[in-house]
């Protein structure tokens, strides 16, 4: 047990806790809990018994930890992250990896001089039903993906009933569909189809109450593989859905989160041909990632989103937004 790596858990509010929780579930670390305010720290050490730090430059004076999760809002994840790659430490970071380019060449510059590995938490690329959608694409046998949708929606505030009270309320913490639920899905589609070359996007406030931000979003892009996507989410539909298609020269790729299933429907075939999972719990996902960071920190290759999808996907909300405020087709940096 002693022998274990430890885990420094920077920001313990909602995501950061299912970190701790699922990290422990692995049965491969140790945890160490950061948080700047102390009642949430009472309750890590009460519910998980672990050891707890209110100030993370001073726990990664501790040589024990080998690797850091960032789970603070976004504003703070690229200061902390390069600082932790400067110590030595593995390091995992939240989505959004940034809401600007503000010292992103100093965090690549740190990681690349670490010799350590860097992640950005993009939870979704630890779903089965993804992966093997993911992987029947790039076998080829369906050809060039032509078109692709992706159509997602959830009652945001039965997930987070404090929504009005945290990040997600303010553009500047990270908030809003386009920073904090959109950039899962376009991450997604970036990871299986490759970069985002241009977007129109529309998008507005249409339900949630006590908040301004954005919880509608519509957007048309080109993909660097020549594709046309299109994405449209809302945070407020009762159902909890996802569905991306994939149309490709010799058939569809369908995945299907709600249902726990991916599909393909070759061209001339009568019906789809389904793989179906079984249910997860909202853990699930967590463990499987925890898993994956654990492996990369030993120096395995994973499926996991890299330091540069993290900052892709930071280059496609400013070009959202850019698209927003001026009404044009804009080009992704
Ligand atoms: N992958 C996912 O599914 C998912 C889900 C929710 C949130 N997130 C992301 O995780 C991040 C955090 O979100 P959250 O919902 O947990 O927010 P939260 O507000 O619930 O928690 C953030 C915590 O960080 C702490 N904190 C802030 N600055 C700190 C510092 N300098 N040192 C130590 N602790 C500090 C706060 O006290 C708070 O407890 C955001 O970037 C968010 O987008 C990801």
């Amino acid at each position: 047990m002693n022998n274990l790596p430890v885990i420094l858990i920077i920001g313990c509010g909602s995501i950061g806790e299912r970190h701790l929780r699922t990290f422990l579930k692995t049965g491969r670390c140790r945890a160490i809990a950061c948080d700047t305010r102390p009642t949430i720290l009472a309750d890590m050490a009460a519910k998980y018994q672990v050891p707890t730090v209110t100030d993370w430059r001073a726990a990664l004076a501790d040589p024990a930890v080998t690797a850091v999760v960032v789970a603070t809002p976004a504003p703070s994840h690229v200061a902390i992250a390069t600082t932790v790659l400067q110590s030595g430490r593995h390091c995992l970071i939240e989505k959004p990896l940034s809401l600007d380019l503000e010292g992103m060449d100093a965090l690549q510059a740190a990681h690349a001089a670490s010799g350590r590995a860097c992640q950005v938490a993009y939870v979704h690329h630890s779903r089965q039903e993804v992966r093997a959608a993911r992987a029947f694409l790039h076998s080829g046998q369906f050809g060039r993906v032509l078109s692709a949708t992706l159509v997602s929606g959830q009652d945001f505030p039965f997930f987070r009933p404090a929504y009005r009270d945290i990040y997600y309320a303010h553009h500047a913490q990270g908030g809003g569909a386009i920073q904090d639920g959109l950039t899962h899905m376009v991450n997604l589609i970036e990871w299986i189809l490759g970069p985002t070359t241009s977007l129109l996007c529309d998008a507005a406030h249409q339900l949630l109450a006590g908040v301004e931000v954005e919880d509608t979003v519509s957007i048309v892009t080109r993909n660097q593989a020549g594709a046309l996507v299109t994405f449209c989410l809302n945070q407020f539909q009762a159902p909890n859905e996802g569905t991306l298609q994939f149309n490709a020269e010799h058939g569809s790729v369908k995945v299907e989160y709600h249902l726990n299933r991916w599909g393909h429907f070759a061209r001339g075939a009568d019906n789809w041909t389904w793989e179906t999972f079984p249910p997860i719990d909202r853990d699930t996902l967590f463990v499987t990632q925890a898993g994956d960071f654990l492996d990369a920190c030993e120096g395995k290759a994973t499926l996991m989103a890299t330091l540069a999808e993290g900052i892709q996907a930071v280059k496609f909300n400013l070009a959202a937004f850019a698209s927003l405020r001026t009404g044009t087709r804009q080009t992704v940096a």
